[in-house]
């Protein structure tokens, strides 16, 4: 007994061209015209209808204690989210405090998702520190626990941020384990003595989070970090890029061939820029986050590099806070100074909403109105992601012997998104008022009808941790 999708338009990073599609179980059994219905059989009408791969968002942050708070989604909303706005496997970070085991936040990790999760999923892990048990244990997270990707942050010091000395030293061991190393790109030493001086000259509104993170700060650590890689001939994937500065130093890694550079960028970074920062009554808070939202020219810049193939993938980082209770967080540090994140742009949760709209808006924004083809869109936001994490060909495509993670999308409709019909836990939605004309009306997760027209039907628990393999520089 199977599932035939008929009539629809088959959509993939390569191809397009009108099909149908069997399922059996988990699996893409057949693709072709006029497939026939057996006994038993049930058969999906996808008139009008595009039939697309499960998106695949390779950056969320769901549940992540951060400054001072925890992320509003968790692998309950946050999967939710992923399945109403058609995409099947989300990758989250695991990213331990400095001290701490990798291992032992992976089984952390691990306990927050698998009663929640409603798609499937799998982990990055942070390297926040150096010292001989990370050492020991990164070739051990690819072996054992089936994750070949290691983020590494060189900003937010005293918290997750490396120096130069141990960011090569976490370059060499990754290249040796046969993994891919994800950077957090931005000049710490930059932002924290421009956030200081802005900070002491009483500069604590939102739009001065974005002018301590200048666009050459950002590019400045990606060139340096593409160099390490050169060093090691390893494999590099600079993740939420935002800037024209990081673009070309990505290009020109590129050019010279020397490793691997692959380029990440997220939805927001084409739409919302960094006037959002001076809104009045504190509203730019709603839009902090790391790196920064930058002028308009930055995001016509990331257009153009998504067709150029600078930009390979599209995430969210969605990593959600309230706005109210969250994003105004006040406290005491731990050696008792009284902040409130009001006065200090500096303690604002960097964070917001982004995995349910992903897909709709590059869809509608870039598809629609002429800036990609849909196969490109397919490319950047379900395919690309499966091939650099090792996901490939269970993931990201419409093939025979896939996982049948379909979405069934319609490519005309017409809506608008709101924090009122969201998916997510929190409070506001940064692309609250944006006309949408495109969206999934069915996903289907390895098989099983997960959401359908409004209604999540996925329980939770019914997602699965994906073991991928290691790094393959040729895959994409
Ligand atoms: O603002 C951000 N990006 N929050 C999540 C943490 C990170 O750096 O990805
Ligand atoms: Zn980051
Ligand atoms: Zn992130």
């Amino acid at each position: 007994m199977g599932t035939i999708i008929k009539g629809g338009r088959v959509v993939t990073a390569s191809d397009s061209f009108e099909a149908d599609v069997r399922i059996d179980g988990e699996k893409i059994t057949a693709i072709g015209k006029n497939l026939e219905a057996g006994n038993g059989d049930e058969t999906i009408d996808a008139n009008g209808r595009w039939i697309i791969p499960g998106g695949i968002d390779p950056h969320v942050h769901l549940e992540l204690p951060f400054m001072g708070t925890i992320s509003k989604d968790d692998f309950d909303t946050g999967t939710q989210c992923a399945l109403a706005g058609g995409t099947t496997t989300l990758i989250d970070f695991a990213i331990p405090p400095k001290g701490e085991s990798m291992l032992k936040i992976i089984d952390d990790w691990d306990a927050k998702a698998k009663d929640k999760a409603r798609c499937d999923y799998t982990y990055h892990a942070a390297v926040t520190d150096w010292n001989d048990q990370i050492a020991e244990e990164i070739p051990r997270v690819v072996k054992e626990r089936g994750i070949n990707s290691f983020k590494i942050f060189l900003a937010y010091y005293g918290v997750f941020g490396l120096n130069d000395d141990e960011a090569f030293r976490v370059v060499r061991a990754v290249k040796e384990a046969g993994g891919i190393v994800l950077v957090h790109a931005v000049n710490g030493n930059v932002l924290t003595a421009m956030a200081t001086e802005m900070i002491a000259n009483g500069q604590g509104e939102p739009i001065y989070h974005a002018l301590s993170q200048p666009p050459e700060a950002e590019g400045e650590a990606t060139g340096r970090i593409i160099r390490f890689t050169e060093i090691e001939n390893g494999s590099v994937y600079i993740v939420h890029t935002t800037a024209i500065d990081a673009l070309e130093e990505i290009n020109a890694g590129r050019q010279r061939g020397k490793a691997t550079v692959l380029g990440e960028t997220c939805t927001q970074y084409f739409f919302l820029n960094q006037d959002l920062y001076e809104l009045p009554n504190w509203e730019g808070a709603k839009y902090v986050l790391s790196p920064p939202l930058r002028p308009k020219e930055h995001s016509e810049a990331l257009w153009k590099a998504l067709n150029n193939h600078t930009i390979e993938t599209i995430g969210t980082d969605h990593c959600s806070f309230d706005y109210n209770g969250q994003k105004n967080l006040k406290g005491t540090l731990p050696d008792g100074t009284p902040f409130d994140a009001t006065k200090d742009f500096r303690f604002i949760p960097n964070g917001f909403n982004g995995i349910e709209e992903r897909l709709m808006m590059m869809y509608t924004y870039g598809v629609k109105d002429g800036r990609i083809s849909p196969e490109r869109w397919v490319a950047t936001c379900c395919t690309n992601a499966a091939k650099v994490f090792g996901l490939w060909p269970r993931k990201g495509t419409i093939a025979v012997g896939s996982d049948a993670d379909i979405v069934l999308w319609d490519p005309d409709c017409s809506g608008t998104i709101s924090a009122k019909t969201h998916k997510s836990a929190a409070d506001y939605n940064v692309y609250e008022g944006y006309e949408i004309r495109g969206r999934a009306t069915t996903t289907f997760v390895r098989g099983k009808v997960a959401y359908r027209d409004g209604e999540v039907l996925a329980e939770p628990g019914s997602g699965r941790f994906l073991k991928r393999g290691p790094f393959s520089a040729h895959s994409i």
